[in-house]
């Protein structure tokens, strides 16, 4: 018998229910800009600390404790599945990650190994274990995967991009060997997510960070449809799924209707327009610009303001980035701006 949550604030907001107040957490919040994160990092590299469930562990609490987010997410990183699948990642200070042999050729294809989350990724499993232990019920924890279509677009970059030339020409001249590797990408995501939920994850989030790249038509056949089958599969767990489809606004209609129950946003949205696009369908997340956290303080101030009204009467609302906090970014403004939210959701609904 589990024990009930004592903030489920989060849960609510993904379930369209009245809360007292705003939902607040930050994408990327284990992360670079904390020193107590540096610390941890300075005597691990990047990879090491993705494949320690202890290191993952204490890196993913930093944030609940600092700043008083309302949900705590894994410390990991969504290459964990390509790496599962049998291709070798190596990090690279200053570029990111980066895949030793990215795939090119029908025979790199081939070589790509099914998933069993629970031999191959189990210090991910692990590490969330060791998180709820910690949390004792104070927070939700967030499990996460990237997309099919996110996930193919990197093994087959090798590493970030800036046109992505490669995956794209595979989409144009090989559909059909794109298409396969989006299958067996969709059945390690899903099952990945159901091990997380199973090891204690309240919510997941599938980061789909590259599906701006696509044309509106190119979305619909090569990333929505996987989504959509991840969706399908998970959603009979009963845990709330936030599918954040970056830049993906001319989609929303359509992602609003896969089975999620939260659409993220990056802060090229009009949040009051898109949830009016995505009607009482789904909750919605986000949108402040990150660069929002190096204006001062009553600037800051009024961005969440202005991002809580845009909102109307704040159901079905979790406040977030519109995409990862930057490493440049202060401490004290992160604070800032989880107590903001805090201060000035209440005052909304008052
Ligand atoms: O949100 C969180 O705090 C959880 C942890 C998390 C990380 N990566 C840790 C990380 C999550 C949810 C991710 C997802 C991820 N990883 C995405 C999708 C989300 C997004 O940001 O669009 C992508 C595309 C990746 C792949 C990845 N990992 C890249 C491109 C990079 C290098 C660029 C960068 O931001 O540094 C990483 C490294 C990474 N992942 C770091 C962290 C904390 C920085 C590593 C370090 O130098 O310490």
């Amino acid at each position: 018998m589990t024990e009930k949550l004592k903030n489920d604030l989060l849960i609510k907001a993904c379930r369209r229910e009245p809360t007292p107040r705003t939902p607040v957490w930050i994408m990327r919040q284990a992360g670079r800009y904390l020193p107590e994160y540096q610390k941890v990092r300075a005597k691990a590299d990047f990879m090491t600390m993705c494949h320690t469930p202890e290191l993952a562990a204490e890196v993913t609490l930093q944030p609940v404790d600092i700043l008083g987010v309302d949900a705590a997410i894994i410390f990991s990183d969504i290459l964990v599945i390509p790496e599962a699948m049998g291709m070798t990642l190596n990090f690279h200070e200053g570029r990111g990650p980066v895949f030793k042999t990215p795939l090119r050729h029908a025979r790199d294809f081939e070589k790509l190994r099914p998933v069993i989350p629970e031999e191959k990724l189990d210090f991910v499993l692990r590490a969330l274990k060791l998180v709820n232990n910690e949390l004792a019920r104070r927070v939700p924890l967030i499990g996460f995967a990237g997309a099919p279509w996110t996930l193919a677009a990197y093994m087959v970059e090798g590493q970030g991009s800036k046109d992505f030339t490669h995956i794209k020409s595979l989409m144009y001249t090989s559909p059909g060997l794109l298409k396969n590797l989006l299958e067996k990408l969709s059945v390690a995501v899903a099952d990945f997510l159901g091990a997380q939920i199973h090891a204690g994850a309240q919510v997941v989030q599938i980061f789909d960070s590259w599906a701006g790249q696509l044309s509106p038509d190119d979305f619909r056949e090569f990333s929505l449809p996987y989504l959509k089958e991840v969706v399908q599969v998970i959603r009979r767990s009963g845990e709330p799924i936030i599918v954040f489809a970056r830049d993906a606004r001319f989609s929303l209609e359509a992602l609003s209707k896969i089975g999620a129950d939260v659409l993220g946003l990056s802060w090229t949205a009009d949040l009051a327009r898109a949830r009016k696009q995505v009607a009482d369908r789904v909750a919605v997340q986000g949108n402040l610009d990150p660069c929002a956290l190096f204006a001062p303080k009553d600037r800051l101030r009024s961005e969440v303001i202005k991002v809580l009204e845009k909102a109307g009467d704040g159901t079905g609302h979790i406040f977030n980035l519109g995409h990862g906090i930057l490493p440049q970014t202060p401490v004290e403004n992160a604070q800032a701006l989880i107590e903001f939210v805090k201060q000035e959701s209440v005052k909304l609904r008052s």
